[in-house]
């Protein structure tokens, strides 16, 4: 597999997958914004010439922001997340130290690939998602860096988080 930016020409792959994995899926304008926007990174996962699965985030004061990730079904359990993971790990060495995300309560396969990569689990959002309400996890991972530090860094830099 390899990670390659996403072209508009995959988009409607993308759209396909998008919406046969997420109850509520991203459009086509959400994918051609998060494009756009700056500082961020969106990847399609190529295995052989299909597109297989698609990675979209943003860097903002070294951290990853992973907003959408999936595996298309039937490249499913071949341990291809996996590999996506291990693949933006290393695109990410030295523009991020740490990567956050949000994730469903209810959604196992992700949270066990998560906690498999060593994200772990610092904060739980209330009635984060619609369709359905439902709580997300935030999780972190830590790149080159330990989570206390990185805590630490994140303190230092917003004092006012010390106080509420
Ligand atoms: C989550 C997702 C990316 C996993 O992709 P995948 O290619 O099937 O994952 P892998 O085959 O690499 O599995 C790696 C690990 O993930 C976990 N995992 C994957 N599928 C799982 C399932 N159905 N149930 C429980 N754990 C699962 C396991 O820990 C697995 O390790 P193991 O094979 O040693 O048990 C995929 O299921 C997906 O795209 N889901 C829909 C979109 C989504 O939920 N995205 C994340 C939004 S935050």
């Amino acid at each position: 597999m390899t990670l390659v930016p996403i072209a508009r020409a995959h988009l409607s792959r993308v759209i396909e997958i998008e919406r046969a994995v997420f109850s509520r899926p991203w459009t086509k304008r959400d994918f051609v914004l998060a494009r756009k926007r700056a500082n961020s990174l969106c990847w399609v996962v190529r295995v052989e010439r299909e597109v297989a699965g698609y990675v979209v985030g943003f860097v903002i004061d070294r951290e990853f922001h992973l907003e959408n990730f999936a595996i298309a079904p039937c490249f499913q359990h071949e341990g291809l997340g996996q590999k996506t993971l291990e693949a933006v790990f290393d695109l990410l060495n030295t523009k991020a130290q740490v990567i956050s995300l949000e994730v469903r309560m209810s959604n196992c396969a992700a949270i066990d690939l998560y906690k498999k990569m060593g994200f772990e689990t610092v904060a739980i959002q209330k009635a984060y998602y619609t369709h359905p309400c439902e709580d997300a996890l935030i999780m972190l991972k830590p790149l080159n860096t330990r989570l206390s530090d990185w805590v630490s860094h994140v303190f230092q830099n917003n004092p006012s988080l010390a106080s509420t």
